[in-house]
């Protein structure tokens, strides 16, 4: 899996993203990530067609990511039917990565149909996002494939170290969604941030994208401007220094402010919402 990749999340506008994720595969991008519930799959498997289609890239280069649902994560069969449907969404045979995308509904039985998934070849790997840490340690203690991955929130403002060590435990490869905190607290313009970007020449996006990347996480960030999908990926030059990680560590709220995993109303909305 590429350490970087691009996330499509919240660009509904089916024209807008297959031309995103066109640009974003021409800029250098070559992991890209979805889901189900962006629906925006058949705009992702379009903008990829048409890269290929023109020599940018190859389907083998590529490394495409999609997620199930909670609303398919019922049974071993529901969830194995929503690869299916993902796939033809996207107009591909296999798909190289298939997440749950939340630890919620029968979450056990729609990774045995993910596993199944991966053993009949429809994914080259299975996973998980927003799994946290004892909820991994049981996964990862009851299931035949280990996750690959566990994709969860990670950025300055939510360090989440201990829940990095627990993956590095059962070899799960951490991958931060919101890389960016969504833009959340000022990160564009945070002084510190901006500060140690200027030793490098760069901006504080790419300091807080090699701040994760550095510290061994993957990372996905999105954007719908070319100058900025260039920036985002342009951070594979620079080391920041162990003083450098520090101090943007330091920025950590130890809560995410984005998203509440505790709450059971927000637990309740994402087991009400039907994309299909
Ligand atoms: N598994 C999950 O539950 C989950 C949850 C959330 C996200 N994700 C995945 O993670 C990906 C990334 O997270 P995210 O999209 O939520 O947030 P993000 O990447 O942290 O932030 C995206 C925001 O930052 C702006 N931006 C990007 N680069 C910038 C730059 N260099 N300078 C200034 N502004 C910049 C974007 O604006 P413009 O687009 O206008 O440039 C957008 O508003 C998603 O797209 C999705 O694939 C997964």
């Amino acid at each position: 899996m590429p350490a970087e990749g691009f996330g499509v999340f919240q660009i509904a506008d089916a024209a807008q993203c297959e031309q995103v994720v066109y640009d974003a595969i021409k800029t250098g991008y070559r992991l890209l990530d979805t889901a189900a519930a962006y629906m925006n799959e058949e705009a992702v498997g379009k903008g990829v067609a048409r890269a290929i289609a023109e020599g940018i890239t190859t389907r083998e280069e590529l490394f495409i990511t999609t997620k199930v649902w909670v609303q398919d994560q019922k049974t071993e069969e529901t969830a194995y039917e929503a690869v299916k449907v993902s796939l033809k969404k996207l107009a591909m045979p296999y798909v190289d990565l298939v997440l749950l995308h939340q630890p919620m509904g029968d979450y056990f039985a729609a990774y045995r149909g993910i596993e199944r998934a991966c053993r009949e070849g429809l994914t080259k790997a299975v996973g998980v996002a927003n799994f946290y840490p004892a909820v991994l340690a049981n996964l990862c203690e009851n299931v035949e494939m280990i996750p690959a991955v566990n994709q969860v929130e990670l950025h300055p403002f939510f360090v989440q170290e201990s829940a990095l060590e627990n993956m590095k435990a059962y070899g799960v490869v951490p991958q931060a969604w919101g890389p960016l905190a969504e833009g959340k607290h000022g990160i564009f313009t945070d002084p510190k941030l901006t500060e140690i970007g200027q030793k490098y020449g760069k901006s504080a996006a790419q300091v807080v994208l090699r701040w994760n990347a550095q510290r061994g996480v993957s990372i996905i960030p999105k954007s719908v401007h070319v100058e900025r999908m260039g920036q985002n990926i342009d951070i594979w030059d620079f080391t920041l220094t162990d003083e450098g990680m520090a101090e943007i560590a330091a920025k950590d709220l130890g809560h995410s402010e984005i998203v509440n995993h505790d709450d059971p109303a927000f637990v309740k909305m994402l087991c009400g919402m039907k994309i299909h």
